[in-house]
């Protein structure tokens, strides 16, 4: 579904992606691990067209993508959430999810159906129903994770880049999140998800890829991941013998 050949991406001097080869199958579960700073969120900025790579091709269902814009790729089917939560504080979390559905993957609605399809979408991803016509600047950052989570889905992706999304949930929620991840993907969505807590990548994963100073240095199952000595030692260590 998702095809990355050689792609590098360069801040100045800094070479934040290097090189990157990368494949995604359709309906696949693909997590993105790595230290801070190894690139990962430039990857997926790179991928959904925020960031052009200086050099390399992304190919998307057989089409070269690497010149698109974030718009038209959104429209194209490819939606992502941020790590860092900045969005419009002056609407409420119904009206941020709304502009999804009603900008998003090209399908038409009216003002009512986006409204009702907004409701629905918080519901399903967590969002407290009591709280949707809350300002944005008044959420948690939970909240707002939530909120683009559901806005992304308003967008009626195909492929789906989530940016740490469970970062602060307890126990409890991080394994609501996986299961919802999961009934995504049973929906026919193909996920691309970086997250720090192991236990929830492994469980969640089908497939496992390391990025470590820009550069991929493993690429395998959960299981073989963790037997893995290079990723031991750049990333792994004590986090998950703990
Ligand atoms: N817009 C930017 N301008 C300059 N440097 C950047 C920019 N974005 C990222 N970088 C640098 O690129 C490198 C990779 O950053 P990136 O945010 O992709 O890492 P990450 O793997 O997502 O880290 P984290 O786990 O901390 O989120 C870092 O050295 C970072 O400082
Ligand atoms: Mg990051």
């Amino acid at each position: 579904m998702l095809e990355l050949q050689g792609v590098t991406k360069k801040f100045g001097g800094l070479v934040a992606v290097n090189n990157v080869d990368l494949s995604v199958g359709e309906g696949e579960i693909l997590g993105l691990v790595g230290p801070n700073g190894a690139g990962k969120t430039t990857l997926l900025n790179v991928i959904s067209g925020i960031y052009r790579p200086d050099t390399g091709s992304i190919r998307y269902q057989g089409q070269d993508i690497s010149r698109l814009s974030m718009n038209a790729l959104c429209k194209k089917g490819i939606a992502k959430t941020f790590q860092h939560t900045h969005s419009f504080p002056g609407l409420t979390a119904r009206e941020s999810v709304m502009i999804g559905s009603l900008f998003g993957n090209g399908h038409r609605v009216t003002r009512d159906e986006a409204s009702r399809e907004a409701e629905h979408l918080l519901g399903r991803v967590g969002f407290p129903a009591e709280r949707v016509d809350l300002l944005l600047s008044n959420l948690n950052v939970i909240e707002l994770r939530r909120t683009q989570l559901a806005r992304a889905l308003a967008s009626r992706p195909r492929i789906l880049l989530l940016d740490e999304l469970m970062t602060g949930l307890n126990p409890q929620e991080g394994s609501e999140a996986v299961s919802l991840i999961k009934s995504l993907r049973d929906d026919g969505i193909t996920i691309v998800l970086i997250e720090h807590v192991m236990r929830v990548i492994l469980g969640v994963s089908d497939r496992v890829v390391v990025l470590d100073h820009g550069e991929k240095i493993a690429d395998a199952t959960p299981d073989e991941i963790v037997r893995d000595q290079r990723v031991i030692d750049s990333y792994l260590g004590e986090r998950y013998a703990c």
